[in-house]
């Protein structure tokens, strides 16, 4: 239908013929002439219409969006738009057919009607060419990774969508199966145990560009289908998965968005990124650290501190803001009101007006009830000077770094302390478990095939608490883009951490019957990560929410406004799949 592409005409092609597909982006009546923006996935491109050509006759029926063929000649522009890439150019049409109408446009492409729309007529938001840009991007991301790893031996394994529950955390979709009255299926929340599956089966190295099922909260970036780039590695430990991972994301990021990151990536303990910057995923764009005090108030006269400082899992910790006692009455509530949504009771603060004056130099509630030698040494850990201002969180952790690492973040904002450019580090050593005090029970962080850091199976049951796991987090600008680590590959340990996660021997025989017997048959040292393709996408693309990577993605009400789903089923189709409809669902 087509000789050429609208985006690709210039003046290379200058008095040749050239025929064009494409939709109306823009109609202009000047001085007796109709000019057309004509767009397709390349570009736009001009097209003139004389008065008295046969194309003329159509000129006052166009309208934007109408889909149209235009053959004509490519000529030199009388002027020039610099702007536009086809811009020295333009089009004398000799012909036009209208192929078909836009009828009733529900907004115009220029215009963002806001996301239910744009959701619903999807197909019309992601004609917008800024839309076009991001599926193509995130396109371009995923076939360099695919070379990147094809390169290096990898090799692309599909595994099922209809399985059974893999823990990750999260509700499993369920499928009924319709021979097997009473069964179901589970969407895969990982690929997890089949790319251990295939670690011992001699793959050695895999990956997959898998897409994830997950029932839980949606947030700007959570998706309740999303894809994961999933590797594993056979004979490895975690500093050859992360070198690898690290080199692969550094390289593509390069090739496809001109992105710079460090070599190597810095890397830090949980611990340690929970003290300096209340955060398991911190953005190190933000200059700005948490300052420990627990131990300043040891023994305080203060007894809100005092008792916070002597409790085993307390922790006081301070945040120093650079100019911060500009920040207004107003935004010291949001702060507080932020601390308190993160379950953090008090939260004081101190401005800093002359340091040298001591105590006459300060102002905060709290100078009735600190000593002098408190707030002197609280002045000299914290560096402040004058026109700081001091947020002081008391609490139990990881609430109370939690809690801080928020406000680091909000009041970094306010006060324009991010600095531009790409920030990664990997987060380490991660707890193997946290108590999950609702069910009165351990459960593990990452998910339970991941190894202890620990010799055996003895050590690991005496002392869940502190036990810490071989498991990596890949942490970019403040967002978690990967999770992953070195697995459990003998049947003991496995057995083990079951135990304790109260997942008794009949039940893991129920449920992974198949790993334990896997693991029995000599399972090689293994380990790996998946990588969010969508977070991934989106930060590449420079928008905060990854609905925008995704071609039809669910809204936060975990629906698809342009389908309908989820949407009610029939009569005939409950009886097939042996279920009953709640009451409520039929009605
Ligand atoms: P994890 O659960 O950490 O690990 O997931 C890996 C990465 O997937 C992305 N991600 C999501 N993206 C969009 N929407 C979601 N709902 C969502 N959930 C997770 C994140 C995350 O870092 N099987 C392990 C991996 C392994 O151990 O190898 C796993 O799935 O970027």
């Amino acid at each position: 239908m087509r000789t050429h592409l609208c985006g690709a005409i210039g003046e290379h092609l200058i008095g040749r013929e050239v025929t064009l597909c494409g939709w109306v982006d823009a109609v202009r009546h000047l001085g007796g002439l109709c000019f057309l923006d004509l767009r397709d996935h390349e570009g736009v491109v001009q097209v003139v219409l004389e008065p008295e050509t046969p194309p003329y006759a159509l000129a006052s029926q166009l309208r934007a969006e109408d889909c149209i063929r235009v053959r004509g000649t490519v000529r030199a522009r009388f002027k020039a738009n610099e702007k536009l890439r086809t811009g020295r150019v333009e089009l004398l049409a000799e012909s036009v057919d209208l192929l078909n109408r836009a009828r009733d446009l529900p907004f115009a492409l220029h215009e963002n009607p806001g996301e239910e729309v744009r959701l619903r007529y999807r197909w019309l938001d992601l004609r917008r060419p800024p839309m076009q840009n991001m599926l193509r991007r995130r396109a371009r991301l995923i076939a360099a990774f695919r070379r990147w790893l094809e390169a290096r031996g990898f090799i692309e394994i599909e595994t099922p969508i209809l399985t059974k529950a893999t823990p990750e955390g999260a509700r499993d979709f369920l499928v009924p199966a319709r021979l097997h009255p009473g069964c179901f299926y589970a969407l895969p929340q990982s690929p997890q145990l089949f790319k251990q599956i295939l670690m011992i089966a001699g793959f050695d190295r895999y990956y997959q560009v898998a897409r994830c099922f997950r029932d839980e909260a949606l947030r700007a970036d959570r998706q309740l289908e999303f894809t994961q780039l999933d590797l594993e590695f056979a004979w490895v430990d975690e500093g050859e998965v992360q070198d690898t991972v690290e080199a692969m994301v550094r390289e593509v990021l390069a090739e496809v968005a001109g992105i710079e990151l460090p070599n190597p990536f810095p890397r830090l303990s949980y611990d340690e990124a929970m003290r300096r910057f209340g955060s398991d995923k911190p953005d190190l764009r933000l200059d700005l650290e948490l300052c420990e005090l627990t131990d300043i108030f040891r023994g305080s006269g203060f007894r809100v501190f005092a008792e916070w400082a002597e409790r085993p899992e307390g922790r006081i910790a301070a945040l120093c803001l650079p100019q911060g006692a500009s920040l207004s009455r107003k935004q010291l509530d949001e702060l507080s009101a932020e601390a308190a949504k993160h379950g953090l009771k008090g939260l004081s603060w101190l401005r800093v007006e002359d340091p040298a004056r001591g105590r006459e130099g300060l102002s905060s509630p709290l100078l009735k009830h600190v000593h002098d030698p408190e707030l002197e040494a609280l002045l000299r850990r914290t560096g402040a000077s004058a026109g700081d201002l001091l947020l002081i969180g008391a609490g139990p952790d990881p609430l109370c770094s939690q809690a801080m690492g928020a406000l680091r973040l909000r009041a970094g904002h306010w006060l324009g302390r991010f600095r531009d450019g790409w920030r990664p580090l990997w987060v380490t050593d991660f707890p193997m478990f946290e108590f999950d005090a609702e069910e009165r029970r351990w459960v593990a962080m990452h998910h339970p095939f991941t190894a202890p850091r620990c010799q055996d199976e003895a050590e690991l049951v005496h002392n869940p608490a502190n036990m810490r796991s071989r498991a990596y987090d890949l942490v970019l600008n403040g967002h978690e883009i990967g999770g992953g680590s070195i697995r459990i590959h003998r049947p003991e340990m496995q057995q083990a951490v079951f135990s304790v996660l109260g997942i008794e021997p009949e039940e893991a025989q129920a449920k992974f019957g198949f790993l334990l017997e896997a693991l029995k048959h000599g399972a090689p040292p293994h380990g790996g990560i998946a990588l969010g393709l969508d977070r991934i996408a989106a930060l590449v693309c420079g928008t905060d929410s990854i609905r925008d990577v995704i071609a039809f993605p669910k809204t936060t009400t975990a629906q698809c406004l342009m389908t309908g789903a989820p949407s009610p089923v029939t009569e005939l189709q409950w009886q097939e799949l042996h279920i009953r409809p709640a009451e409520k669902a039929r009605s």
